[in-house]
């Protein structure tokens, strides 16, 4: 994939949340059925509630693919200061939105509060390749790089949030090679969750010993998976 990112433009989708087009790709960064409501859904509750629904943890580590337009680590570190869980979050991004385009999106204006203002600049303008306190319960670092280049640790991380484009548009990023990897730096019990739902991404998570369920997806959306490391 080439960096189109000077062509993204700025969509809503149908909860009212902004998301980005890439006419390049012809993709979207999130659902048209409303972006919001899928990182919602698909990152924070069968993600995020559903592991401390199984594990008494009072610290978390997340490593998400595609930090985009930050509304996931916006939603989590709300998430963090609502459950009183610390967590420290790992995005890697290798096509980075610019500031003129983070500044657009309406995700602060909707979720609401001056703390969230706050995040929602602070994600897209901390230094990359650094770790930052954003709150007592979050910490955030950004690496600025392609998973394929980059070197993840072993067994280190309790939640993956893999938010790559789809299969249809980025085939490499759902193959073995990367999710292995991805897979290598969970923790036992450790989890993956990703709005697709495609044959081959279940074939090649259970392939690499996960336990793969296939979950209802966000509204307008079927299905989503989620992977249990054993
Ligand atoms: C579905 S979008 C991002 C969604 C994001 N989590 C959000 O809420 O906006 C996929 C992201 O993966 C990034 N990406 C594409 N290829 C990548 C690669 N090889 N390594 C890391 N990131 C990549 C894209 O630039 C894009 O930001």
């Amino acid at each position: 994939m080439q960096d189109h990112k000077g062509d993204l433009e700025l969509i809503i989708t149908k909860d009212g949340s902004h998301s980005l087009y890439n006419p390049a790709l012809n993709e979207t960064y999130h659902s048209t059925h409303g972006a919001l409501q899928e990182s919602r859904y698909v990152f924070l509750q069968q993600g995020l509630d559903y592991f401390i629904s199984q594990k008494d943890v009072k610290e978390i580590n997340i490593f998400e693919v595609g930090l985009g337009t930050g509304l996931n680590a916006l939603l989590t570190i709300k998430w963090a200061k609502e459950n009183g869980i610390k967590v420290n979050y790992h995005s890697i991004e290798a096509y980075p939105i610019t500031t003129t385009q983070a500044k657009a999106l309406n995700y602060a204006q909707i979720i609401g509060g001056d703390d969230v203002e706050n995040w929602s600049e602070m994600i897209h303008q901390l230094d990359w390749e650094t770790e930052h306190v954003i709150t007592d319960t979050f910490s955030f670092k950004k690496i600025n790089s392609k998973i394929e280049d980059y070197t993840l640790m072993g067994s280190i991380y309790d939640i993956i949030f893999f938010d790559a484009f789809a299969p249809s548009k980025q085939i490499e990023m759902w193959g073995l090679d990367i999710l292995s990897r991805l897979v290598e730096s969970m923790k036992k019990k450790a989890v993956f969750v990703t709005y697709c739902a495609q044959g081959q991404l279940k074939r090649n998570l259970k392939e690499l010993g996960l336990i793969v369920e296939t979950l209802d997806g966000p509204p307008g959306k079927k299905e989503m998976v989620r992977g249990t490391a054993s």
